[in-house]
């Protein structure tokens, strides 16, 4: 089949695939709530759906897989997947977003099963603010992940901090400092109003403005880097030659270049994080439908697509939490936790 074109003139190229909607922490600006109700586990897809999903995406276009969750690495077994992703020819890149509390014992086999990214979250380098960010302990757990990370992937390491005010923003110096002694690559990301995040406020977001002014302040001109990509990230270059990104969804959304849908754990397909429809294609997939036909009815539907979530965000005036506890209570797939981070 030809590559898929949306309306807004964008390519599918890249899909997200949430293995688990589980978490083993409660980040503030993701899952806040006390309790959660949690996908039936018999309706997660198995390792031979997932394979056979991402074999009809990239018939479609799709070169680019990126497995999340909740925390993918609480799914039992998860390099069997990767082992079964990474021999396929058609993707050129297969990376991991994890939040790095188990990686240190899950990488080697991770890396032996071919694969090729890892992007780990990490917001603070103070136990007392994981520990109050997230509910719960494990920050050395987390920084032993991440050497053990730079070691088996050196130079394909990259750290995301979520930068909020009264939180974390202090220590944007010291991430910084961090990522560049380990080579890894940091980025900054505003805080979104995704599903989930039922505590945001405006004023606890730092904008890609002000977190430029205190890495100036810090480490003296910075300057951006002039690339075409579709990656999410704007990037920059401090005086000393260390590259950074900024992800900039909420002040700076960057809809016009998104190419990248996203499948939860249960197989509902999603073509923008803020979108409340999705495609079901578990149901697809268990039912007849052919490879061919499960391809049409994607094709179809990113050909239909216009949507630009974070832009239609930022039109509106009185910005509060996205989704309310309640209705995130009554349809989990509204959650970023499920849609995968
Ligand atoms: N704002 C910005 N990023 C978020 N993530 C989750 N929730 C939010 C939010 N409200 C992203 C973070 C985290 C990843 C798992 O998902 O980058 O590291
Ligand atoms: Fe878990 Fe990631 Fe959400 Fe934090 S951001 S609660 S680590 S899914």
């Amino acid at each position: 089949m030809d590559p898929s074109i949306d309306r807004l003139g964008r390519a599918l190229s890249s899909l997200r695939i949430s293995v688990t909607d589980r978490c083993n922490l409660r980040c503030a600006y993701c899952m806040p709530e006390e309790e959660y109700k949690w996908l039936p586990r018999d309706r997660l897809l198995r390792f031979d759906e997932i394979a056979r999903l991402v074999d009809v995406f990239t018939s479609l276009g799709v070169h680019k897989v990126r497995l999340t969750g909740g925390e993918p690495l609480l799914r039992p077994e998860l390099a069997s997947l990767v082992r079964l992703l990474a021999a396929k020819p058609a993707l050129r890149e297969l990376a991991l977003t994890t939040n790095g509390v188990l990686l240190a014992e899950q990488a080697s086999a991770l890396r032996d099963a071919g694969l090729g990214r890892v992007t780990v979250s990490l917001d603070t380098l103070r136990e007392d603010v994981f520990q109050s960010l997230t509910r719960r302990p494990g920050l050395e757990r987390v920084l032993h992940g991440i050497e053990t990370a730079t070691r088996l992937w050196p130079g394909a390491v990259k750290l995301d901090m979520v930068v909020m005010r009264d939180v974390n923003e202090r220590e944007i110096p010291a991430l910084f400092e961090f990522a560049r002694a380990q080579g890894a690559e940091l980025r900054f990301i505003e805080y979104m109003d995704v599903g989930g995040a039922t505590r945001w406020n405006e004023r606890t977001v730092v904008s890609r403005q002000e977190i430029l002014e205190r890495m100036q302040r810090a480490f003296g001109a910075i300057e951006a880097v002039v690339e075409d990509s579709t990656a999410p990230a704007e990037r920059f270059r401090a005086a000393d030659g260390t590259l950074f990104g900024i992800i900039a969804s909420t002040t700076t959304p960057f809809c016009r270049r998104c190419d990248r849908a996203r499948l939860t754990a249960d197989g509902m397909w999603y073509m923008c994080l803020y979108a409340r429809l999705g495609l079901d294609l578990r149901e697809l997939a268990r039912g007849s439908a052919s490879d061919d036909e499960i391809a049409r009815r994607i094709a179809a539907s990113w050909s239909a697509r216009q949507e630009r979530g974070a832009e239609l965000r930022l039109e509106e005036l009185r910005r509060g939490p996205l989704v309310a506890v309640e209705d995130l209570r009554t349809d989990p797939h509204l959650e970023m936790h499920t849609r995968g981070g």
